[in-house]
C-alpha cells in the first residue's frame, strides 16, 4: 500500500471550520468571533465574552443585564452534589470539578438534548456553577462549610467570594476577570478537541465537559500555571534562574509556561497577565516572583526564540494566583472554569454539522498468525 502520511499529534491538521475563535500563530494574533484578544481583555468582561461566544455577538445592555442575571440565578449546585464532593474532599481540585460536572449532569432536567438552545442553556448552567463546585471542595477539604454564592457579585468576585468567604476588592475581582477572559476560548486545544469528540460521537455537553477537564488536567495543556508556580518557588530568587534552567533544559527538562504548537511567536494572551504580574507583585511587596519569571524570559529562554519557542498564556498566570493566595492545584481549575464556555461552543459547533472523528492508526504489529491452544504453547 502506498506510504501512509501519518500525522503524529494532529499537528497541523485541520479538521472542521470554525467561527469561535482565530489564532494566528505566526505573528502571536488571537480573536474571539472577530474581535481582538486585546480589546476583550481591556474593555470587555467575563459576561460579555460569555455572551459573544454562545450568542455570536457582543451583547447590548439588555441582553448583557440578562445573561448576568441567569449566571446568578444558577450558581447553586444540588447538596446531593455538596455530599460528593465531601467524599471526595482529599482529591486534587481539577478531580473534584471533573466529579462534580458528572454529578451535576444527574441533575440537570435537559441532559441529555443536544439542541443548540439546550446546549446554550446547559454551557451557561456549568459556567455558573464550576466556580461553585470548585469553591466548595475547596472549603470542604480545608475542613469548612462550603459558602453559598453572593448574588450581589459578578462572576469572578462571586468566585473568590465562595473560595475566601471574604468579598474582594474591585482590583482583585477585576484581575480574575481579565483571567476568565483571557482563557475562555482557543480553537481546537487538546481539551477543546477532545470534548468535539465526545459531542461527535452525539454524547452530551456534561460528558464532553467531563473530557475537557480530564484533558485540561495535563502539565503539558492547561496544568502549566501549577507547574510554572512551584518552577519559580523551586527557583527561590532571580539569581539563581540561570543555573535552574540550564540543568533543567540540559536534562531534557522544559521549561513550563513555554512553547505551544500553534504560537511561534509570543501569545498575544501572556502580555495581558504580565503586567498585572508585576503589578500585583509590587503592590503585595512581593517582587520577586515577577522578578524570577522576567529574568527567564528576558534572560534564559531569549535562544529558544529561533525555535519559535516563547511564553505562553500560563507563564505568568500562577505568580498572579499566588499573590492572591491562591493554592497551587487551583489554577488549573482556575483555567477549565473560564474554558466552559469555549468548551459549549465547540460543541454546538460539532453537533451542528456533526461528523464522527474517527482518525487512523497505521497497524504495524503481527499479521495472521497461527493461534496455538494452551496445552501446546510450552
Ligand atoms: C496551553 O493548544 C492550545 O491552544 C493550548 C492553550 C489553550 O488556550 O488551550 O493555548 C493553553 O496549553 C498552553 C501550553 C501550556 N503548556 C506548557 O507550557 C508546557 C510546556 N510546553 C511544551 O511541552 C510544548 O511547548 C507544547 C506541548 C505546549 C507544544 O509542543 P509541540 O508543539 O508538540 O512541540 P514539541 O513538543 O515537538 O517541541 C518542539 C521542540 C522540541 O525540541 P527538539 O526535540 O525539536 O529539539 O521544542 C522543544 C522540544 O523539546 N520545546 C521546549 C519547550 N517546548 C517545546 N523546550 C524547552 N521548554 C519548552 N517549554
Amino acid at each position: 500500500m502506498a506510504d501512509k502520511e501519518i500525522m503524529r499529534g494532529l499537528k497541523d491538521v485541520y479538521i472542521d471550520t470554525s467561527e469561535a475563535s482565530f489564532v494566528d500563530g505566526q505573528v502571536g494574533k488571537l480573536l474571539y468571533r472577530g474581535y481582538n484578544i486585546h480589546d476583550l481583555a481591556e474593555k470587555s468582561t467575563f459576561e460579555e465574552v460569555i455572551h459573544l461566544l454562545l450568542y455570536a455577538g457582543l451583547p447590548r445592555k439588555d441582553q448583557l443585564a440578562e445573561l448576568d442575571a441567569t449566571l446568578r440565578a444558577n450558581r447553586e449546585i444540588p447538596d446531593e452534589v455538596v455530599q460528593v464532593l465531601r467524599l471526595v474532599k482529599d482529591s486534587h481540585p481539577m478531580d473534584a470539578l471533573r466529579t462534580g460536572v458528572s454529578a451535576l449532569a444527574a441533575f440537570d432536567p435537559e441532559v441529555d438534548d443536544n439542541s443548540p438552545e439546550a446546549t446554550v442553556r446547559k454551557g451557561l448552567r456549568l459556567t455558573a456553577q464550576g466556580p461553585t463546585v470548585v469553591a466548595a471542595h475547596h472549603r470542604i477539604r480545608n475542613g469548612n462549610e462550603p459558602v453559598g454564592p453572593n448574588a450581589d457579585l459578578n462572576h469572578a468576585g462571586n468566585f473568590l467570594y465562595m473560595l475566601s468567604g471574604a468579598v474582594p476588592d474591585e482590583e482583585t475581582q477585576r484581575l480574575m476577570d481579565v483571567d476568565f477572559i483571557l482563557h475562555a476560548e482557543h480553537s481546537s486545544n487538546a481539551s477543546s478537541f477532545g470534548a468535539r469528540v465526545t459531542a461527535s460521537t452525539l454524547s452530551d455537553l456534561h460528558s464532553a465537559i467531563v473530557t475537557g477537564i480530564g484533558v485540561l488536567k495535563g502539565p503539558w495543556h492547561g496544568g502549566a500555571a501549577e507547574a510554572v508556580m512551584k518552577m519559580a518557588q523551586d527557583i527561590g530568587q532571580p539569581e539563581n534562574a540561570e543555573e535552574y534552567a540550564r540543568k533543567l533544559l540540559d536534562s531534557g527538562g522544559r521549561i513550563m509556561g513555554f512553547g505551544h504548537r500553534v504560537y511561534k511567536a509570543e501569545d498575544p494572551r501572556a502580555r495581558h497577565l504580565r503586567t498585572r504580574s508585576q503589578e500585583l507583585g509590587e503592590k503585595m511587596g512581593e517582587p520577586h516572583w515577577f522578578q524570577i519569571l522576567r529574568y527567564m524570559e528576558e534572560k534564559v529562554m531569549v535562544p529558544y526564540r529561533s525555535k519559535g519557542i516563547y511564553v505562553n498564556v500560563d507563564f505568568f498566570a500562577g505568580s498572579i494566583y499566588h499573590l492572591l493566595g491562591i493554592p497551587e492545584d487551583l489554577f488549573i481549575p482556575i483555567f477549565a472554569l473560564g474554558r466552559i464556555p469555549g468548551w459549549t461552543l465547540q460543541c454546538i459547533e460539532q453537533y451542528e454539522n456533526n461528523i464522527l472523528m474517527r482518525p487512523l492508526l497505521d497497524y504495524t504489529g503481527a499479521m495472521d498468525l497461527e493461534y496455538v491452544p494452551i496445552e501446546q504453547r510450552g
